[in-house]
């Protein structure tokens, strides 16, 4: 293994990845030597400018258009990656979306979109990859600092599907421990992104009770999945690593 690029030889998938958190990690794992597939719903400029800028950079990257709350999207999405490159390696369940509002005034129409993209799209997929993933393999999903420190009203539901993969990861290690993969979650903390821009409507309130005095970046995000993919993190599973500057201290 060069030190340089531990993940050399690996096959990756990251969801969600045209843009904000999920880019950052889809360029940290190609850096790493990982070739990377990743999703995309509504972004396929964006996807392609990620796969552009990983090529243009020596890696080697696709993009799939994949609805995470479409499991049949997700599970061909998948299969399409180890079909074209053998087999998969590492699976990155990065794709989630937001849905605030007061408990009774979320829409079940809304609830039922969240559900479908944070935990059934996390499920699909999981379950899709480890037909094709074998010993060494890497399952890291992405939950949130909510689950430890709900910091702001109106995020009921949203903190209800990220502590779902807290549960889910669990209940995997059992599983696949005994086939050498490994699962684990980080759960960034306010992390700049489209999704919670520093600038954004939370920063004021969020922004002083994060230790280190600033929001996440997604490297900071990305450099923390890395590790949990490489071959350092075999011994590494069923952790929840906060990746959060402090805010949950
Ligand atoms: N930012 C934070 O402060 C923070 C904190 C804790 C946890 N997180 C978690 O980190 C992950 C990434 O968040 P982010 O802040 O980077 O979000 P973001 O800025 O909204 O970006 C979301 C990414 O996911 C993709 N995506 C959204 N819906 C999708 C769907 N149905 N199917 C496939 N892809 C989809 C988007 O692609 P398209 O544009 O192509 O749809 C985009 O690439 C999420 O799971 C989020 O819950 C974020």
């Amino acid at each position: 293994m060069d030190r340089t690029t531990p993940l050399q030889g690996k096959i990756a998938i990251v969801t969600g990845a045209s843009r904000s958190i999920g880019a950052a990690i889809a360029r940290r794992l190609a850096r790493d030597g990982a070739t990377v597939a990743i999703t995309y719903h509504a972004s396929p400029d964006k996807a392609a400018a990620v796969v552009d800028e990983i090529e243009a950079a020596g890696g080697r990257a696709v993009a799939l258009q994949a609805d995470a709350g479409d499991p049949d999207a997700v599970r061909q999405a998948v299969a399409s990656v180890a079909e074209r490159f053998g087999r998969i390696d590492i699976l990155v369940n990065n794709a989630g979306i937001s849905v605030l509002g007061a408990p009774t005034g979320i829409a079940f129409a809304d609830f039922q979109r969240i559900l479908a993209v944070n935990v059934t799209g996390v499920f699909v997929a999981t379950q899709e990859a480890l037909r094709h993933m074998g010993a060494g393999g890497r399952i890291i999903h992405i939950g949130s600092s909510m689950v430890r420190y709900a910091a702001f009203p109106t995020a009921s539901a949203y903190t209800l599907t990220k502590g779902a993969l807290s549960g889910f990861t669990r209940g995997l290690v059992r599983d696949l421990g005994p086939q050498g993969i490994t699962v684990n979650t980080v759960h960034p903390g306010p992390t700049d992104s489209d999704m919670n821009p520093a600038d954004g409507p939370v920063a004021d309130f969020v922004k002083p009770g994060i230790a280190v005095g600033r929001y996440g970046q997604g490297q900071d995000i990305a450099a923390s999945v890395a590790f949990l993919a490489s071959e350092e993190a075999s011994f590494v599973t069923g952790a929840e690593l906060l990746v959060d500057g402090g805010f949950t201290a």
